[in-house]
């Protein structure tokens, strides 16, 4: 009789499991709408000069924070000195958990050094920040209703500060003070970033993205055939191809994504083979700014993420303490 039981309890067991996991992979997949009004208004926010100690930089800063926290994420604004204060602002999804994927853009602009000039750093910041959080904000019903389960994996969106050089650094300097300290103090534990996406530059015609870190061209490659089958299936529209199985090694112009790639974390450089002609100029503005090259890279890296993140899967999950609560001199607030 017993014997029954357990048999009958067991058969009953296996079937509910079968269930499940057919269930989970006949789920279908999430579909995403682009949504540009946000994006619009999210880059109206940003594309102000926000050069450090300026007045658009703090509102860009406060805009950052408050828009991260209404999609969902936690947010913290790390605070530190380097001569003067920085601030990296630091969103989490699934805080807590093992395995992170980073996605990092740079707030600041140019720090103008003749009294009439004005640098609005379009590529360089506004849109690829802007569109760090029209990803977030399209992918919200995965986020909440599919990764938000997951004790495994999750993101962490990383908007660095001090890339630009001060008044008081050479003209031409690269200072990545914000992304440095960040590796410095391991805000983020550096073996648990499993990949560091690092996006700058983006929006004009006529680019052309490379692998340039070796040990990711294998994802880079990934991303090609990606953007090959959205092209196919006509997702994409009125732009060139963005994605080239080419590498480029030895840029000579490091970025927010050295400081990791120094330390052994995998890193994708989001960033235009040959730097733009109005690169830290004047016109580096909107109304030069590629539309079609927008929206079609925040398809592609959209479905990259969505892909990435299920194809991860990671033995023993769990939801440890959050990750933000290291101790440096800095001063992390979390924003509420
Ligand atoms: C977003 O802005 C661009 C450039 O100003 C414009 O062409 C596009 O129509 C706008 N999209 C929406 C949905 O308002
Ligand atoms: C820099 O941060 C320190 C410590 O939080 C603060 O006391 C000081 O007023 C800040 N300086 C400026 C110029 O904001
Ligand atoms: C800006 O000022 C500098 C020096 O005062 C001058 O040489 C330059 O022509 C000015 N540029 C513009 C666009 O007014
Ligand atoms: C892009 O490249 C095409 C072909 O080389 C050229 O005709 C066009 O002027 C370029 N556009 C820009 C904005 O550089
Ligand atoms: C890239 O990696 C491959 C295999 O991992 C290696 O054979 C190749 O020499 C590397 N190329 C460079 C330029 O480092």
């Amino acid at each position: 009789m017993l014997a029954r039981i357990a048999w009958t309890v067991s058969a009953v067991y296996i079937l509910i499991n079968i269930l499940m996991i057919r269930w989970a992979s006949q789920r279908p997949p999430f579909h995403f709408n682009d949504d540009e009004a946000h994006f619009n208004a999210t880059l109206a926010k940003i594309l102000k000069p926000r050069y450090h100690g300026s007045l658009g930089h703090a509102q860009v800063r406060r805009f950052l924070a408050q828009e991260l926290k209404k999609l969902g994420f936690m947010v913290v604004q790390n605070k530190f000195r380097e001569g003067v204060n920085f601030t990296n602002v630091v969103a989490y999804w699934n805080p807590g958990v093992e395995h992170v994927i980073m996605l990092s853009c740079h707030y600041d602009t140019e720090t103008p050094r003749l009294k009439n000039k004005t640098y609005w750093g379009a590529t360089d910041g506004a849109v690829p920040c802007a569109i760090l959080l029209n990803v977030a904000k399209t992918m919200g019903e995965y986020l909440k209703n599919d990764l938000s389960l997951r004790m495994d994996v999750g993101l962490a969106l990383v908007f660095f500060d001090g890339h630009k050089p001060l008044l008081t650094d050479p003209e031409n300097e690269v200072r990545l003070i914000g992304s440095r300290h960040f590796v410095e103090v391991d805000f983020i534990p550096l073996e648990n970033i499993i990949l560091a996406i690092n996006l700058n530059l983006i929006g004009l015609a006529n680019e052309s993205y490379f692998s340039y870190h070796n040990d990711t061209a294998d994802l880079h490659f990934k991303i090609s055939d990606l953007e090959q089958e959205l092209w196919e299936s006509k997702q994409l529209t009125g732009g060139p191809v963005l994605f080239h199985k080419l590498q480029h090694y030895n840029k000579d112009q490091p970025d927010d994504d050295y400081p990791f790639h120094e330390q052994g974390v995998p890193v994708l450089h989001i960033s235009p083979e040959i730097n733009p002609k109005i690169h830290h100029t004047t016109a580096d503005i909107k109304e030069n700014l590629h539309w079609p090259t927008i929206r079609n890279m925040i398809k592609i890296l959209r479905k990259f993420l969505y892909d990435y993140l299920r194809s991860q899967e990671f033995d023993s999950p769990h939801r440890g303490e959050a990750m933000f609560m290291y101790q440096d001199e800095g001063e992390n607030i979390l924003f509420y």
